[in-house]
């Protein structure tokens, strides 16, 4: 198993792996209603964006994992777009997708490692914080990451979901 960088030809399979992961491991926490809409085609109000800085977990020749982070200036849960981020402050993990039936072997706690050396390797930066899931608090927990407070965004028409704020100091 290779942990590398995307290429823009695998940007493509990189939503397939957000969607597919959203749909399997997600709707133990929101239902299964929610997230199929979240991850439906016609979906205008969730954009499934590749991360700034994404790689992908590659076995055998099969993307197994997603994941990425990108910079940011502000603690903040919509994503900065393509707005430029001139003197960021944070580090913001946009998520760890893992491909079902991968789930629960060590793969998650593997592309977190990749993700925070990149910042410390990248950057000066050392606050990091994402939007966990409901169904990733455990894990995101277990990775280090503190619990802070709640927000309900619109994943998709009509379907609001609880989502937590986890913040991690790199030593
Ligand atoms: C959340 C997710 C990334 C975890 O990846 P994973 O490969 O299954 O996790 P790992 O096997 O690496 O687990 C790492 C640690 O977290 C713990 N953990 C993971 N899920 C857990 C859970 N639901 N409850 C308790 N602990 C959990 C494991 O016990 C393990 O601890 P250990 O290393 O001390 O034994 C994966 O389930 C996933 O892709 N979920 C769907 C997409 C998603 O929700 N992404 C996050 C959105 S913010």
């Amino acid at each position: 198993m290779i942990i590398r960088p995307v290429s823009s030809a695998d940007a493509a399979v990189f939503q397939e792996i957000m969607k597919t992961s959203i749909a399997a491991l997600c709707a133990s926490a929101y239902g299964t209603k929610a997230t199929a809409a979240w991850v439906s085609g016609d979906n205008p109000v969730f954009h499934f964006q590749v991360p700034e800085f994404a790689f992908v977990a590659e076995k055998d020749g099969e993307i197994i994992a997603a994941c990425g982070w990108s910079l940011t200036d502000k603690v903040d849960l919509h994503p900065v777009g393509d707005r430029i981020i001139e003197n960021p402050t944070h580090a913001r993990i946009n998520a760890v997708y893992i491909k079902p039936g991968f789930e629960g072997h060590g793969l998650g706690r593997k592309m977190m490692a990749h993700l925070e050396a990149d910042i410390a390797r990248r950057t000066e930066l050392r606050d990091i914080y994402l939007w966990a899931t409901k169904n990733a608090i455990p894990f995101y927990l277990a990775m280090g990451y503190q619990p802070g407070i709640d927000e309900y965004p619109e994943v998709a028409a009509g379907f609001k979901i609880q989502v937590r704020y986890m913040w991690k100091r790199l030593g």
